[in-house]
């Protein structure tokens, strides 16, 4: 099959060029650009793929709060754009979400079929491209996932959670951790190894995919520096307290029951998949 990634020096995307099986055609953003109908179909014409993945978010979550135009412009008008694309032209098209669609009054795993109720533009914005994924590609999956970390965020200008804790814990500064926020912590090969089972099946639909398991901010952090065996000052503080510029959901754990019945097996815990990165990053000191 051939499958183009859109995204491909992403987190996730670096992770689906290392496991996916198949003709890749790998695009980064200097490739394509979602949010322009004619450059997809551009690329479409030229590689031909049977799959297209989409791992293309503008994941700013506070920024969009007062400028929510690029949120919009990547996450629904790009969706939108490669929804069309895939539709027109029946190509397979695989889109990944977020756990911020959900508004996080729930203290039980979300499944596929609760309500949305986003907190914040980006949610908001990221709502709206499944709905039009769902709505305009016969042919598709819409996964959502949550707190990714993967090995591309560790370069040079990217970042994820586990990269600014350990870069707090370099400068030698208190480290504030929100410890109210829940969440399902993934690892984004894992999650990868997950997208290359599901899209053998073609059951198409909307999915949850996280690493098992949850924790607050606050307790992934914990884990982090006992793994590493790293001694910063930490506190554990609330949102209220870190006060950020969006609203976030305090429980947006992920049930993964529709991945399961598509006959693809749970994934790991997420403690499981933060020893890999951080072995991978040097940096387990086990
Ligand atoms: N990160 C998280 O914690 C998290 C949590 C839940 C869900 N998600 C979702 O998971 C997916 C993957 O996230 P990730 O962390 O792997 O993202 P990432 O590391 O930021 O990678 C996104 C990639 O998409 C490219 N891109 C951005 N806007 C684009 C556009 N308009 N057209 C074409 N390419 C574009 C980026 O290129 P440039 O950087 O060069 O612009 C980058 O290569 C996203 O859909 C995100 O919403 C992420």
């Amino acid at each position: 099959m051939r499958i183009m990634i859109i995204g491909a020096d992403g987190q996730l995307g670096t992770d689906l060029v290392r496991t996916l099986e198949g003709d890749l055609v790998p695009l980064t953003h200097a490739d394509v650009e979602i949010s322009d109908h004619s450059s997809i179909e551009a690329v479409m014409l030229e590689h031909k793929p049977q799959l297209i993945i989409n791992t293309a978010a503008y994941h700013q979550v506070d920024l969009a709060e007062d400028n929510p135009e690029p949120a919009f412009v990547t996450n629904t008008i790009g969706a939108r754009n490669l929804a069309l694309t895939c539709a027109e032209h029946d190509i397979d098209l695989f889109h990944v979400s977020t756990d911020y669609v959900f508004g996080g009054d729930k203290r039980e795993p979300y499944s596929e079929t609760d309500l949305p109720g986003p907190l914040n533009v980006y949610g908001t914005s990221k709502l709206a491209g499944e709905n039009f994924v769902r709505a305009l590609a016969p042919r598709s999956y819409v996964a959502r996932t949550t707190g990714l970390f993967g090995i591309a965020g560790s370069r040079e200008g990217r970042s994820n959670f586990v990269e600014t804790m350990l870069r707090l814990a370099g400068q030698g500064r208190d480290i504030n951790v929100v410890a109210d926020q829940y969440v399902s912590p993934t690892y984004t090969y894992d999650l990868a190894l997950a997208i290359g089972q599901l899209i053998t099946t073609r059951k198409y639909g909307t999915y949850h995919i996280t690493n098992s398991g949850y924790c607050s901010w606050f307790e992934m952090a914990i884990e982090l520096f006992r793994i590493t065996k790293l001694t910063p000052n930490i506190n554990s503080i609330t949102t209220t307290e870190f006060g950020a510029k969006a609203n976030r959901p305090l429980y947006s754990v992920l049930s993964n029951n529709a991945l399961e019945r598509a006959g693809v097996p749970p994934l790991r815990t997420w403690r499981e998949g933060l020893e890999s990165y951080l072995t991978e990053r040097g940096l387990h000191a086990g």
